[in-house]
């Protein structure tokens, strides 16, 4: 069996990857089949491999190796196939191993190539047909910025991406809530001259009231307050200490109650105070420490250096983006000293007593990180359903607590550690680190409401990547909501459905004539050129991309791989000008029909992927499309099914409704830096 001309069994493993994706992705097929027609020269190509590869469309041995690729590591395949499936399945492992999501797509049911999400994936199997988002939990010490609401919105989008991925299978969890115990609190209530519960139950209704408004599909909210937390923190102590791994020691050392950590001698700096003098500070906060010295519950954190490093070798893609990971395990090369896990209940009273011993309060990090499991459930055995499936995403700041800290509780518990957690970097203004004290700090709801809640999640999602700090101000968020949303998405919807192009106000038909599936072929009737193929197999294929994209929590490249193919969607009715096209001759309307039958199919493809994004945008375009809400998962996406040889279930529909322009244009000139709205 050849290759790009080469004999599989000959290839290298990156080619051999390249391969195996691209049979996956369903470009494979034709490269492939070519080769077999040459198997004599390769020596290779038995039939059944030539099918196994080709798939050819319909047959009954497709069928069977379809089913059996739903196995695709099964040990049946390996024998049945020999050496060659042998060597793709290593390959399909390693992929698996480096994708860690693994979304590996197979062909749906229709034909040789690829052209819905039917995107089906090792994880998203029986044993995966759970998922458990979090959120961090908020501090209630100061009222949310856009920060904490892009925290959210990346959880919000991964859980929506993945209902909609599976939606009737897959039980999905999202959990969000307020963080409201320790030093951080008790000292902002005393501050504010208030009791912390007051502070507590005002703050954390902002942080709902904003989710709400936001649109963040959380399944659970929780209070580190609430009666339930206390009991499954408490029994976790139980369990740690029962386990040996909890000693009463003596801690000295530098405590910074702003980022609620104790600190090496090593990160903390001496910098000139208000009045001239020196005083320390965290390196990296920059928030003010002060010693401490007192007798404490320690956790044998120590003991746990090696196993971190073994969970994190031997499951790559534990903590995404690749980067973060790599710093952990850096980490974890340097010595790990027992951690404090208390503090003397006269210097904090303001959280959960340890059990059996009232003089100490248990310290705040312990007690947020068991949030995860109070949520599910624990201590109730019913917690077991959905650790570990769970995928934290968290701040690059908080990435130590979440990578050393939990899983090291969590395994000396008797538990495994977090499936995978997603780390982003953060939101700076005008170049600076938002802070209260700098008053630039960014208020979302009033984001929310000068540029829509759509819009405001749009440009947020758009712009935040991972691995970097970006930086907010207006003029941004008006620029890119004007030209992606309102001029290139809003433009196309109305070119292909306003009434004077689209007189009937239905789902177009598609010509076969005019738009053959074979590229290159000439006839009276053929009207597409290269560039519209080139179209469709970039919205064909936009589906798995974005799922990638995902998959790898780089959610602003599913949106710019999106906003790409809107650009090109604007190319193809640019170049075709159905406006020039007449319904009533009968030359010009199969064309004039099918061009506007493929942008609308191009725009239904936009309208599901942005759900998880902009869901009443999306929600707006779908419907005026005639969408069904029933016909907007993933699984159903068969797009353009003409151009395949298949009935399209919208041809011929009405239209849904004109309810007005998709996204209203901003004023450019109203553009000003968003101010603090204080508590
Ligand atoms: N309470 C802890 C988390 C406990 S989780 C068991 C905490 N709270 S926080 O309110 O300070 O931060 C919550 C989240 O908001 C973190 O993921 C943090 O990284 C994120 N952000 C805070 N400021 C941010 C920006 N400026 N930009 C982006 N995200 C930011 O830490």
């Amino acid at each position: 069996m050849l290759y790009k001309g080469k004999d599989v069994r000959r290839l290298s493993q990156p080619l051999l990857n390249q391969a195996a994706r691209r049979y996956f992705s369903g470009q494979a097929p034709r490269l492939l089949a070519r080769g077999g027609r040459r198997r004599g020269r390769s020596g290779e190509g038995r039939r059944s491999e030539l099918r196994f590869i080709g798939f050819p469309a319909g047959s009954r041995g497709a069928t069977r190796l379809r089913m059996r690729l739903s196995h695709v590591l099964s040990e049946r395949l390996r024998l049945r196939f020999g050496p060659v499936c042998t060597m793709l399945r290593t390959s399909f492992l390693r992929l698996l191993g480096r994708t860690g999501a693994s979304k590996l797509s197979l062909l749906e049911d229709f034909g040789p190539r690829y052209y819905g999400s039917g995107s089906l994936s090792a994880r998203d199997d029986a044993s995966d047909a759970r998922a458990y988002f979090t959120t961090p939990i908020f501090y209630v010490n100061a009222a949310p910025h856009i920060g904490h609401l892009y925290s959210a919105l990346l959880a919000d989008a991964l859980c929506r991406h993945r209902r909609l991925r599976s939606p009737s299978t897959a039980a999905t969890r999202f959990s969000t809530g307020t963080d409201e115990h320790g030093l951080k609190i008790q000292q902002a209530a005393a501050t504010a001259g208030l009791a912390p519960t007051e502070l507590c139950d005002r703050i954390s209704e902002q942080f709902q009231q904003l989710f709400q408004e936001a649109g963040i599909s959380c399944t659970d909210f929780i209070r580190t307050t609430e009666a339930r937390h206390r009991v499954a923190v408490q029994q976790f102590w139980g369990v740690l200490k029962s386990r040996g791994l909890l000693y009463k020691g003596l801690y000295e050392g530098w405590y910074c109650a702003s980022d609620e950590c104790f600190l090496p001698e090593a990160k903390v700096t001496w910098q000139p105070g208000p009045s001239g003098d020196s005083l320390p500070v965290s390196l990296e906060s920059g928030h003010p420490v002060s010693w401490t010295k007192e007798e404490n519950y320690i956790f044998r954190l120590s003991q746990f250096r090696e196993p971190l490093q073994r969970w994190l070798r031997g499951n790559p893609q534990a903590i995404t983006p690749e980067p973060f990971h790599h710093v952990v395990l850096q980490w974890l090369d340097e010595e790990l000293p027992d951690l404090s896990v208390s503090r003397r209940s006269s210097h904090l009273h303001w959280g959960i007593p340890v059990p059996g011993d009232d003089s100490q309060t248990i310290y705040v990090w312990l007690d947020a990180l068991v949030n995860y499991l109070t949520v599910i459930g624990y201590p109730n055995a019913e917690f077991k359903f959905w650790w570990p499936a769970t995928s934290h995403i968290i701040g690059k700041d908080i990435l130590k607590f979440h990578a050393i800290y939990w899983p090291a509780f969590l395994l000396g518990a008797g538990m495994s550690p977090p499936q995978r957690i997603y780390v982003h970097s953060h939101w700076t203004v005008c170049g600076q680190k938002m802070s209260k004290s700098l008053g630039n700090v960014v208020d979302p709801r009033t984001c929310l409401n000068r540029y829509t809640v759509d819009g405001f999640r749009y440009f947020l999602l758009r712009q935040g990547v991972p691995n970097w700090d970006c930086d907010y101000y207006d003029e941004k968020v008006v620029k890119l909501l004007n030209s992606e949303l309102a001029d290139a998405l809003g433009g196309l919807l109305n070119r292909c459905t306003a009434k004077r192009i689209n007189p009937s106000e239905t789902y177009p038909a598609f010509c076969t004539n005019c738009f053959p599936s074979e590229p290159g072929l000439v006839g009276p009737s053929v009207r597409a050129q290269a560039e519209d193929y080139a179209l469709v197999s970039a919205v064909a294929t936009l589906p798995k991309r974005v799922a990638d994209h995902y998959d790898n929590f780089q959610i602003y490249k599913a949106l710019e791989a999106v906003s790409s193919c809107v650009r090109q969607t604007n190319g193809f009715v640019q170049r075709h000008a159905p406006w020039k096209l007449n319904w009533d001759s009968p030359v010009d309307a199969p064309w004039l029909s099918t061009v506007l039958h493929v942008a609308l199919e191009c725009l239904r493809v936009f309208g599901t992927l942005l759900q998880p994004v902009t869901p009443s945008l999306a929600d707006k375009l779908l419907s005026r499309l005639g969408v069904s809400v029933s016909e907007r998962s993933l699984g159903k996406l068969y797009f353009l099914p003409r151009f395949y040889g298949h009935p399209c279930p919208f041809e011929g529909r009405r239209l849904g409704p004109e309810t007005g322009v998709l996204f209203p244009k901003l004023d450019q000139s109203r553009t000003w830096v968003v101010k603090a709205h204080r508590t």
